[in-house]
């Protein structure tokens, strides 16, 4: 197995942020007792500790956090120690005002909360190298500290900043990107609406204004917002690095995370660490999780990652926070094992009594141990701890699901065709369809190596660079299945439409030219009709042009009425799809059905709702099988149930809600080309 950077502990991490400087003494003792009889190996400490670290400028108090890194070290529990830098304390704010974060319409963000400041102040830059690196000399050679956690998701709850300061920052940044005006008024596009700039002074950031912000400015200040956080990242790694040799990471937000692209970040931290929370309102939580998992594991490179906060039950940030049921914290927790990580951390270890997060729930809630989220959390801390063997193992997968921040930040300003077309809500459905399926996805850039995959589907390109559009063309040429939904490769990376018209650069592949987009009217709908299959969809459909592309599917009714909606091109020795309206994922069942056996891949085949992954040791296969439907699911296979010491010889029963991880020899199906 390749070496690469993990903390230095044994088996799969179980844990959570731990936040002691809330809790008087004594409360110390209670909970690492009660950490060690939950099997806890880490905790997170010190993330929102600045005022307690630093309490006036320059003056550090660490006596406690000695005192507190000492007694998990002496049980056994090891540490992952924060950086306090996304809360500074009320004596920054009070020295350096002109520090704070100045939000699109122009009001300034105050203290009294959490987020960090501008990343443009030097007075912030300098008071969190000076923090950092104080906490990585006294704390370099502690033996608790197994790891370093710099910042706490970056871009949340303020990324963006239009102070003075960080507008001068940006236009500094827009002369190294762009090297003159007249290229920075070509990729803008300024000579629409008069907006060209004949002095770099006069350039401004996309702020409150009386309408539409030019787009290209919006697309370049979200590049700028992603390279300024990164710099304050990377100013907190250095002055960690300079002193101490635990692996450093930041905590990701996959698929919820605006404003950092994290094909970049990844390649920032030793070991790339996310949290994921359950969203509400969708009764389908568990596909948003295991999406998040596959894009943390394949902006990791495929490598082991953290899952570094999730919940035992319920948050406190969403309008309605419902509470998890019995065996829900479980099968989440299982489900991000399976997809390749290699911890399992909550946020938090003990439910705070004051503050805004007191009704968030925590491995220790406020019912103390005799409680059904505490018992919950001893066993997934057994359970954690019988699947040490798993570590390093890896998740393959045939498919893989585009996805590029670029295209996200472009897709979703304002003025497009339709608001009802959203990056999100389209990659989301085609990967619901995937999982439904049981096929095993990893995501990927345009721009990557696509040639290990069988099947490569773009639910949401609106923006595609040329390079990446000649990517997947060469893609296609040599063999490989692609699979494009509509509105793609519409812009370039300056937000421009491409020269040939809407998803020019893909003609090629796909053998369609879109003449004119058909959006429907809310609540409209109009019929597909596939190889006689009947589809509904909605949103949107398109004038699509046929340029050498077979038709397998046609409109019947609604603007499109009687014209090609799903396509297929033969080019090179592959095939690429197009599907030119949008399907929800029952109707996109038949669509991916063909395009599996074109791209020759065979789903799961086990039933809807069981999920199934495999992960790949060196000697053996770890086969995770959660169940998240109502009604017991089997599965056969010949080896041992982890969770339960059990040998298995054929088929075995998973009851309704349950979870079973099977070590078997005999290689199941999957792997690339
Ligand atoms: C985020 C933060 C945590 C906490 C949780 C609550 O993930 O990192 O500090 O606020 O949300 O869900």
């Amino acid at each position: 197995m390749t070496v690469f950077p993990w903390p230095a502990l044994d088996g799969i991490a179980y844990g959570g942020d731990y936040n002691p400087e809330q809790w008087p003494r004594d409360v110390w003792d209670e909970d690492v007792a009660l950490m060690r009889d939950a099997g806890v190996s880490l905790v997170s400490v010190g993330i929102f500790s600045w005022a307690a670290l630093e309490p006036s400028e320059g003056s550090f108090d660490l006596a406690w956090l000695d005192e507190l890194l000492d007694l998990l070290h002496a049980n056994g529990i090891a540490v992952d120690l924060g950086t306090p830098t996304a809360s500074p304390p009320a004596w920054f704010f009070a020295a350096y005002p002109e520090a704070r974060v100045v939000a699109a319409d122009g009001t300034v963000l105050g203290f009294g909360s959490r987020g960090m400041a501008s990343h443009a102040a030097p007075e912030y830059r300098t008071a969190i190298a000076r923090v950092a690196g104080q906490l990585a000399h006294r704390y370099a050679d502690h033996p608790a500290v197994v790891m370093w956690h710099v910042h706490n998701e970056y871009g949340v709850p303020v990324g963006e900043d239009f102070s003075p300061r960080s507008v001068a920052a940006w236009r500094v940044w827009l002369q190294r990107r762009h090297g003159s005006l007249d290229a920075l008024n070509a990729a803008w596009g300024t000579a629409f609406w008069g907006q060209t700039f004949h002095d770099w002074e006069h350039v401004v950031a996309p702020a409150a204004m009386p309408s539409v912000p030019n787009p290209a400015m919006r697309l370049d200040w979200a590049r700028y917002t992603d390279e300024q956080l990164r710099e304050c990242f990377r100013i907190e790694r250095d002055a960690i690095r300079a002193h101490a040799s635990q692996p450093i990471t930041t905590n990701f937000m996959a698929h919820q995370s605006w404003n950092t692209d994290l094909w970049t970040w990844a390649q920032e931290v030793d070991v790339v660490s996310d949290d994921h929370y359950l969203w509400s309102p969708d009764s389908d939580a568990q596909v948003g999780l295991a999406l998040a998992a596959d894009l943390t594991r394949s902006v990791a490179g495929g490598r082991p990652w953290m899952l570094m906060e999730h919940s035992t039950s319920a948050v406190n940030w969403q309008g309605v926070n419902v509470a998890k049921r019995p065996g829900e914290m479980e099968r989440n927790a299982m489900a991000h094992l399976a997809r390749g990580a290699d911890a399992v951390m909550f946020f938090q270890w003990r439910a705070s009594r004051s503050g805004a997060e007191k009704f968030h729930s925590a491995m220790l809630p406020h019912a103390g141990p005799r409680s059904r989220v505490f018992r919950e959390v001893v066993t997934l801390g057994d359970h954690v701890g019988r699947l040490a063997e798993l570590r390093g193992s890896r998740v393959r997968a045939e498919v893989a699901v585009l996805y590029d921040w670029e295209s996200l930040w472009a897709q979703d300003l304002e003025w497009r065709p339709s608001d009802a077309l959203g990056f999100r809500e389209r990659v989301r459905a085609y990967y619901e369809r995937l999982w439904r399926d049981g096929v095993t996805v990893d995501f990927a850039h345009p721009e990557h190596d696509l040639s290990g995959y069988r099947l490569v589907v773009a639910p949401a390109s609106y923006l595609l660079t040329a390079e990446g559009a000649a990517n997947l063309t060469r893609y296609v040429d040599g063999g490989g299945t692609l699979l494009v939904s509509c509105f793609a490769a519409v812009v370039d990376e300056h937000d421009a439409v491409h020269p040939g018209g809407f998803g020019a650069p893909l003609r090629d592949a796909l053998g369609v030219a879109v003449e004119e987009f058909l959006p429907l009217r809310t609540g409209e709908t109009c019929v597909v009709d596939l190889d006689g299959e009947v589809l509904e969809a909605d949103v949107w459909s398109e004038h699509l042009v046929v340029d050498g592309a077979e038709v397998r599917g046609t409109y019947r009714g609604g603007p499109a009425d009687g014209m090609p909606a799903v396509t297929r091109h033969a080019h090179g020795a592959g095939a690429g799809w197009y599907v030119s309206t949008r399907l929800g994922v029952g109707a996109l069942a038949p669509v991916l059905a063909a395009v599996y056996r074109d791209a020759g891949i065979e789903p799961g085949g086990q039933p809807e709702g069981l999920e199934v992954v495999t992960r790949h040791g060196d000697d053996a296969d770890y086969v995770f099988a959660v169940n998240h439907r109502a009604e017991p699911a089997a599965l056969d296979v010949v080896g041992m149930e982890l969770l339960s010491g059990k040998p298995v010889d054929g088929e075995f029963e998973i009851p309704a809600g349950d979870v079973a991880v099977f070590r078997t020899t005999q290689r199941p199906q999957g792997g690339g080309r």
